[in-house]
């Protein structure tokens, strides 16, 4: 059985290049990674191979991948102290995440929810690769021998399925090969919902712009987005029990809280009763003082896309050091290698 005492701590999270990043995505995740980098070896992964299981325009997928460089420097990812690079530089990853094709099951697979969702009706029609995506999720995090995986609750099935894989690989080859990956998820800020529509998760694919605010959004897009926000037509609530059946509330108080490092309950006490346009207006100020220096950050950062490619390419052989020891020793355990 696996027992993660015999590995040193390493935490390893993955964002994809798809084109802008919101607000859940730095809330939920990449707020969560800095603290980490202080306690731990850190490994931060623009996972361009994630992104084109579904179609990604070439000639821009390099500017998306510095965004997200970008995005991580400018929320305080030290690439000094933690690795920053691109999963396609390390091409241990597909290697192992081949080896664990053969290892998951296809029942595993088919329970996976995201594939369900994102391939809707079209589910012939779909790349084989969306299927399959969460295998190589499990190869991103097993090469490096992750043994904590920050990430926002949408990933948790994903990371259910990453250690199946382990408790599987480690059972088959009767060797304790890889740790068991922890999933970190910030209960404060675990799903933040759509602006304008309080039970969906504020996505990038959403066909609502107001139901997101961007990462590079300007100090009146926010305002413009929070003010619009659905609420509802009575003042908030005098008591959380009667919050439970106001999701757009919730999420609005949520958004507060994750932003100012407050407990959710003392933000509710002090808004209960009172207007929304109250909480609203307080909330713009709050998300833009958050966000502001962020984004001037990321727009200085991404205007020299040469200093993000070199952090990138000099992280992606750091991780390589790693993936390659990790990848021979599979190697071993599965048969494949030569003896000399
Ligand atoms: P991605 O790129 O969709 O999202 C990046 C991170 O943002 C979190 N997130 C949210 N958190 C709270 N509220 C939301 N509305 C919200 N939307 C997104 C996600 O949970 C994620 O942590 N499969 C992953 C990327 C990945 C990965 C990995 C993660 C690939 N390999 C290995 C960890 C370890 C994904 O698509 O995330």
């Amino acid at each position: 059985m696996s027992s993660n005492k015999d590995f040193p701590r390493r935490v390893l999270s993955g964002v994809q290049p798809t084109g802008g990043l919101h607000l859940g995505n730095y809330l939920g995740a990449i707020k969560n990674f800095v603290p980490l980098q202080e306690k731990f070896q850190s490994l931060f992964c623009v996972v361009d191979l994630h992104a084109i299981t579904v179609w990604q325009e070439p000639k821009e997928l390099m500017s998306k991948k510095c965004e997200v460089a970008a995005a991580f420097i400018a929320s305080g990812i030290d690439p000094k102290k933690s690795i920053v690079f691109n999963q396609s530089q390390v091409a241990e990853h597909l290697q192992l995440a081949w080896i664990l094709n053969c290892v998951a099951r296809m029942g595993w697979l088919n329970r996976m929810t995201q594939f369900k969702d994102k391939a809707g009706k079209n589910k012939e029609n779909v790349s084989v690769g969306l299927f399959t995506y969460p295998v190589l999720m499990a190869s991103d995090i097993m090469i490096y021998k992750a043994t904590h995986v920050p990430v926002g609750e949408d990933q948790k099935q994903h990371l259910e399925l990453a250690r199946d894989i382990v408790q599987k690989f480690n059972n088959d080859f009767k060797k304790n090969v890889f740790p068991m990956p922890e999933p970190i998820i910030m209960k404060s800020a675990a799903r933040i919902m759509s602006l304008r529509d309080g039970t969906k998760k504020m996505s990038k694919s959403d066909i609502s712009e107001y139901s997101r605010i961007m990462l590079t959004d300007s100090d009146d897009e926010i305002s413009k987005k929070i003010k619009k926000a659905k609420t509802d037509a009575m003042p908030l609530p005098n008591s959380l029990k009667e919050l439970e059946n106001m999701p757009e509330a919730t999420n609005l108080l949520t958004i507060y809280a994750a932003c100012e490092d407050e407990n959710f309950e003392l933000v509710f006490n002090r808004y209960q009763g009172k207007n929304f346009s109250e909480l609203k207006k307080d909330l713009i100020d709050i998300v833009i003082n958050k966000l502001s220096p962020i984004r001037d950050e990321m727009i200085k950062l991404t205007s020299d896309e040469d200093y993000l490619q070199k952090i990138l390419q000099s992280g992606s052989l750091d991780a390589k050091k790693i993936a390659t020891e990790v990848l021979k020793e599979v190697y071993d355990v599965v048969g494949l290698n030569f003896s000399s």
